[in-house]
């Protein structure tokens, strides 16, 4: 009957957990998925999310369904903590904000609607190089994607020329996809003047932008820092689509806890969005799941608890960034003669290595290291334990 269903690839990323699992090397280092671990690179449950189950337990709440798009509680909480509780979007409730099943459900329910209600130009232009699903997700619902310059694999750092270059070509009233912050896979994101740029260009443009915020938190360790880009473009008067995931920030990847907002000028607008938004939620998977919009919603809501979890997220960057020094230094104290700069330059759970493919291949295969195949560690995966194993391997690896 489904004798003739083709056999798929498995996914450029979660394949190579699967892959790793399979490995029995007790030296075996998954730098794949971006999921952050602690120093003994164990998962990791920030104290302040512990709190909040316990609250939450303490409650003995039922499990009636949700709404549509989510808990009002919930959507409001990171509405404000995405756009800043002065912004005037959420002063004017002009925004039309869902729960999602996480940054990948905001993503293709954002396009999915863009399918259905968007009647300018439906082509996606994505940063070069992107998320490996960002591109995936445009196949699946049929939307032409085509790339902007971003990495500058000279420097290792944000090509703004190139960006700025390519911007000004795109086809008026495009989409334009742009990483919030901590871009994924390169670690390098855009300067707040860059941004500004960025912005007045893509006005210029008439462009839609889609803003990917998966990190909030991990780039400078700070949620409001982390915002800029966002609060600049809304400021700015674009009428901005965003995707938030709290899988990173919260630790709450399993939860699939995100949410989708729309900017939408006025509150008669994001009603009708809103309500449409409703429909494609109802025919797809109904409701959200309750448990990990319940914790958000405490942590968030709670300021005893928030600041408890702002110090969360600091302790995460922070670790990420002394694995970032230990890491170079492993390598350079290696006698390597290559420049490594850009490992500490480069920010959020990402290092984008610039190792090559075959190189790549050859750290999975003689050292057990397990990383993607354009070069991007993970370097949450990175610990105390294995970074002067991981150091030695990248240097061997580089000479030979
Ligand atoms: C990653 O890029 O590793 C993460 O965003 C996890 C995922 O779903 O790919």
């Amino acid at each position: 009957f489904w004798g003739n269903v083709e056999m798929g690839p498995p996914d450029v990323i979660l394949g190579i957990t699967e892959a790793y699992k399979k490995d029995n090397d007790p030296k075996k280092v998954n730098l794949g998925v971006g999921a952050y671990r602690d120093d003994q690179g164990k998962p990791f449950i920030l104290p302040s999310v512990r709190k909040a189950e316990n609250i939450i337990h303490e409650k003995g709440l039922n499990h009636e369904y949700a709404p549509i798009g989510g808990e009002a509680s919930y959507t409001s909480a990171v509405a404000e903590l995405a756009f800043g509780e002065c912004s005037q979007v959420i002063q004017n409730k002009t925004n039309a904000t869902v729960q999602t099943l996480s940054g990948t459900g905001a993503l293709r329910l954002g396009l999915e609607f863009v399918t259905k209600h968007y009647a300018k130009n439906k082509e996606v232009w994505l940063s070069s190089p992107t998320w490996g699903n960002h591109p995936q997700i445009c196949n699946t619902l049929g939307l032409p994607h085509k790339k902007y310059r971003y990495f500058d694999s000279k420097t290792n750092g944000f090509d703004i020329e190139g960006a700025l270059e390519d911007i000004c070509k795109i086809p008026k009233g495009s989409i334009i996809l742009l990483h919030a912050c901590a871009h994924n896979p390169t670690g390098v994101d855009p300067k707040p003047e860059e941004w500004k740029q960025l912005s007045q260009a893509i006005k210029a443009r008439e462009l839609f932008p889609f803003f990917d915020m998966a990190y909030q938190g991990f780039a400078t360790g700070s949620v409001d820092n982390d915002a800029f880009a966002l609060r600049q473009f809304a400021d700015d008067g674009h009428q901005v689509m965003l995707a938030q995931s709290f899988a990173k920030n919260m630790g709450l990847y399993g939860e699939r806890v995100g949410a989708l907002t729309l900017l939408c000028g006025d509150q008669e607008s994001a009603a009708k969005v809103m309500s449409q938004l409703k429909i494609m939620i109802r025919t797809m998977y109904s409701n959200p799941p309750l448990y990990g919009a319940r914790l958000v919603t405490a942590i968030l809501t709670n300021n005893e608890l928030r600041k408890q979890w702002l110090a969360d997220v600091k302790l995460m960057a922070d670790r990420i960034i002394s694995m970032r020094t230990q890491l170079r230094s492993g390598i350079e104290g290696a006698g390597n003669k290559q420049k490594w700069n850009h490992i500490t330059d480069q920010i959020g759970m990402f290092c984008y290595t610039g190792l090559k493919p075959n190189q790549v291949a050859r750290l999975t295969k003689e050292f057990h290291i397990y990383l993607t195949k354009d070069g991007r560690i993970s370097v949450a995966g990175i610990s105390s334990k294995n970074v002067n194993y991981v150091a030695e391997a990248i240097h061997k690896i580089v000479v030979n």
